[in-house]
């Protein structure tokens, strides 16, 4: 049974490696197929079961707030949990502690996408009886994430952040289960060298003070969307699985290729949609390409351009741009044009930490 289970799923933070888009805006509220990454997460913790969640908030509280609301949407019932600082996932949880009482939990990290669910996961740590439960995912480069040692069993005997020898390749990733056995142990750690309680120390007092702490390897895809390439590969993995639906306007002169979905309100002339891709309500498209793996966002502008397997927030406009965009992610009310002024230049305004890339 995992309906006495809580969700916390942790909505704070920095977001500083997304910057310029998270300078104003949450990260776990960026698009993934034009749904904010965090609903991702809500979603599957209600399939799961679990309805009563808890979201951690920083200084984007409000703005998440009025995308998530009461949770009712969701089929769920959503607290909010104001984080005094971004202090580390250990602190989120003593963050947590009063509202998840003695429940157990699952912590899912807003901006992690993983597909296929957590259902399964969550029936094991119920049925296993253990105190704890990650997920672990088979990687390449170990060296850049937190990876566990493991005996025979799939028992968690270690973890080690950010290994410098090769002790393993399995990654931590961003959905864990803990009994209310974890608040013994989050108040007695201490900062790490970045200065936060980190959720490894967490786990490994668990483990040395006795608890069983499982895992799971999941074969699935899970993507951390902390960076641009990152957002581009879960949007590629939701598009990949979407089904052809039409509410909005397609003129005649337009074409549509494969699985495309244009949401009401939305305007196709003249133009040709290469799915898998999504044209966002209200976007208008006039004279121009989107190729595979694009996520047009609500009320965008597209005339005269070809734009492939990139993100555009919502309210931005490209016109008349003499080259394919692609690998891009292009943010809210941005414009891109092409511009008759003399001389002949490109003029940007582009906020801090921006990448432009031009050929
Ligand atoms: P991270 O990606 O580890 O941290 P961050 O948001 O500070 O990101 P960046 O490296 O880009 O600056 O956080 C994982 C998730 O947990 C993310 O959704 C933010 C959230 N979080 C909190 O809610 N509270 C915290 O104290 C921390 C560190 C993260």
């Amino acid at each position: 049974m995992t309906g006495s289970m809580k969700g916390l799923v942790l909505a704070g933070g920095k977001g500083s490696r997304l910057r310029p888009l998270t300078a104003t805006g949450a990260k776990q509220l960026m698009p993934v197929a034009n749904k904010p990454v965090l609903f991702y997460a809500l979603e599957q913790l209600v399939e799961a079961g679990i309805t009563e969640i808890g979201i951690v908030t920083g200084e984007t509280a409000d703005q998440v707030r009025a995308v998530v609301g009461d949770g009712s949407a969701f089929g769920a019932r959503i607290a909010y949990l104001p984080q005094e600082a971004p202090l580390g996932l250990a602190h989120a949880i003593r963050t947590g502690e009063r509202w998840l009482d003695d429940s157990p939990f699952c912590m899912f990290l807003g901006d992690n996408f993983l597909m296929g669910g957590i259902a399964d996961h969550a029936r094991q740590f119920v049925d296993s009886g253990a105190r704890g439960q990650i997920l672990l995912k088979r990687v390449h480069d170990p060296s850049a994430f937190g990876v566990a040692v493991l005996d025979e069993s799939g028992r968690v005997v270690r973890l080690v952040e950010k290994p410098k020898e090769r002790i393993s390749d399995l990654a931590v990733i961003g959905v864990y289960f803990f009994g209310p056995e974890i608040h013994q142990i989050t108040p007695t750690l201490t900062p790490s060298a970045r200065g936060e309680l980190e959720i490894t120390d967490a786990i490994q007092g668990l483990i040395d003070a006795g608890y069983e702490v499982q895992s799971s390897l999941i074969a699935a895809e899970w993507i951390d969307t902390g960076k641009k390439d990152d957002m581009l590969e879960a949007n590629r993995l939701v598009l990949g699985s979407i089904q052809r639906r039409i509410d909005g306007t397609v003129d005649e002169a337009s074409t549509l290729v494969g699985p495309v979905i244009v949401e009401a309100g939305a305007r196709v002339l003249g133009s040709t949609v290469r799915g898998p891709a999504v044209i966002g309500a209200g976007a208008t498209l006039v004279d121009s390409y989107v190729g595979p793996f694009t996520a047009i966002g609500p009320h965008c502008v597209l005339d005269g351009c070809e734009i492939e397997h990139s993100i555009v927030l919502d309210h931005s406009t490209v016109r008349h741009v003499g080259r394919r965009i692609a690998d891009s992610l292009i943010g809210r009310e941005v414009v891109i044009e092409t511009s008759p002024l003399k001389p002949q230049a490109i003029r940007l305004m582009v906020g801090d930490h921006s990448v432009v890339d031009v050929v």
